[in-house]
């Protein structure tokens, strides 16, 4: 944290998050005359933002076809978010010197049951006049049973495109404390009190551009699903082709297995295996299948990188991107974009900076968070079933130490919820199934809306 003088920071806006949402959000304002601090309890490696695929399009492999079904005014202002999110990081990346490469964004039929999905997909791209076409033979070297092509997106190095906008922030005069993380939030006379590791915090406004936000903040943590997926890049045989045209295309399939495929300049990248956090027995398992699917299609030999990530998904299928509580916008939220959220956190900033700045733009009332009540899914239900099930086991006090070195006697009981956390041996951490915070082997809070550490016993 940089020096600062005696008593509470302040600032007319705090941005909570460094990854791509507080980025744009906090560069935008700052454009715009706003005083602007950012704080990130992580370094930017640690972001989502930093560990996805680096994929820029709107199409979003079935994500429009769901977005469709709120309609067609709906559908257009998710769009039009998406390509002014794109039209932004294309212009700013490209000043910055980060290489943009085009590609155009395929969403696979791998199976025939997929077929459909990838139809409606098409037809959401027409409602929108969105240039997508049906391709019968994508240029891919598995089996596939048709494909809708939108020209005209993109691919990046996420991280490095991250850490070029964050230095433009800095360069720009934009304090950006690494290393705080704040634990409450609290609206107050006409602002907001934060209390963070490293102290208090005042300001008019506060962006929570925490992928979750923090603790129960808005009561938002019971509309969405923590969700965490692979990453693994490979080197192919020297020698080695692939098909015609694979180059120029990035692509995702409709339906299980997904696979999610780019390159990056010579490896290839292959994603998947996406699951709710915490519920998943054996995370290794996940990395093998996605192992053996990639060796069994493609020239590659060695392995070269595995990450993991995780992302939330609202029960509208809609990012929520506003007041946390509804009419007051002294704290706003951007989160829920299910796997989807380079263009659209690009979006939310400029959504959320034009809002502040009394500019805003037309999509701004469609991406609410409490513009739709809040819907009852499946997956909701789960969750309820898993915090209840967590409280009933949490009588018992169940403790744990991990397996490793560093693993220190821990409660296992999440100091968010109640939730008993599971131990991911793939990525050594304590693994929430209920909300999906992430804890190291000695109870250290990674990731997540928990704002302590497992408590040690
Ligand atoms: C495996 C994977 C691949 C993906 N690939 C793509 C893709 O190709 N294309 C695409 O469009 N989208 C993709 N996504 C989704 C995309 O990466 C995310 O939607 C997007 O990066 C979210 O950005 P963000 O800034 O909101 O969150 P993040 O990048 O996660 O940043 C949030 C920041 O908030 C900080 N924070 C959290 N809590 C606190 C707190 N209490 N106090 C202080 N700081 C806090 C964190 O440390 C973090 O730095 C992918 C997601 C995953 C999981
Ligand atoms: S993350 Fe909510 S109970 Fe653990």
């Amino acid at each position: 944290m940089v020096s600062r003088p005696r008593g509470p920071l302040r600032a007319d806006v705090v941005v909570v998050g460094g990854g791509l949402t507080g980025t744009a959000t906090a560069l935008l304002l700052a454009e715009g005359g706003a005083e602007v601090a950012v704080l990130d309890a992580r370094p930017a490696s640690a972001t989502t933002t930093a560990r996805s695929t680096g994929k820029l399009t709107v199409m979003q492999g079935t994500r429009l076809a769901r977005v469709a079904r709120h309609g067609d005014e709906v559908l257009a202002a998710y769009v039009a978010a998406g390509l002014a999110g794109l039209g932004w990081l294309r212009r700013e990346l490209r000043d910055l010197g980060v290489t943009v490469e085009d590609r155009d964004d395929l969403t696979v039929a791998g199976a025939p049951d997929q077929v459909e999905s990838v139809d409606a997909v098409l037809e959401a791209c027409a409602r929108v006049r969105l240039a997508a076409e049906w391709q019968d033979d994508p240029p891919l070297p598995t089996p596939t049973h048709g494909a809708v092509r939108l020209p005209g997106q993109a691919q990046v190095d996420p991280s490095a495109a991250l850490w070029a906008l964050r230095r433009l922030l800095r360069e720009r005069g934009v304090p950006v404390h690494d290393g705080v993380r704040v634990r409450q939030v609290r609206r107050i006379g006409s602002g907001v009190a934060l209390r963070t590791s490293r102290g208090a915090v005042r300001a008019g406004h506060v962006v929570l551009a925490t992928g979750v936000p923090p603790g129960r903040y808005g009561g938002l943590i019971l509309r969405l699903e923590a969700q965490r997926s692979y990453l693994t890049s490979w080197e192919l045989a020297p020698g080695s082709s692939l098909p015609d045209g694979f180059g120029e295309t990035m692509s995702i399939t409709a339906g299980e297995p997904v696979r999610s495929l780019r390159t990056w300049g010579d490896l290839l990248v292959v994603g998947g295996e996406g699951h709710v956090v915490g519920r998943e027995p054996d995370p290794r398992a996940r990395v093998a299948a996605l192992d053996r699917w990639t060796r069994r299609h493609f020239p590659v030999t060695a392995r070269r990188r595995v990450s993991a990530a995780q992302d939330y998904v609202t029960d509208t299928d809609l990012p929520f991107v506003g007041p946390a509580v509804p009419g007051d916008d002294r704290v706003l939220v951007a989160t829920g974009y299910a796997k989807w959220g380079l263009v659209h956190a690009a979006a939310a900033g400029i959504t959320l900076s034009g809002r502040l700045l009394g500019e805003p733009v037309d999509w701004e009332p469609v991406l609410e968070p409490w513009a739709r009540p809040p819907q009852a899914r499946a997956s909701s239900a789960r969750t309820l079933g898993r915090q209840v099930a967590g409280w009933a086991q949490a009588t018992s006090r169940p403790t744990g130490t991990a397996p490793v070195e560093s693993g220190t006697p821990v409660s296992r009981v999440c100091p968010h919820f109640g939730g008993v956390v599971r131990w991911n041996e793939l990525e050594q951490s304590w693994d929430c199934p209920v909300h999906g915070s992430r804890f190291g082997p000695d109870g250290a809070l990674l990731e997540g809306p928990a704002t302590s550490d497992l408590r040690p016993c």
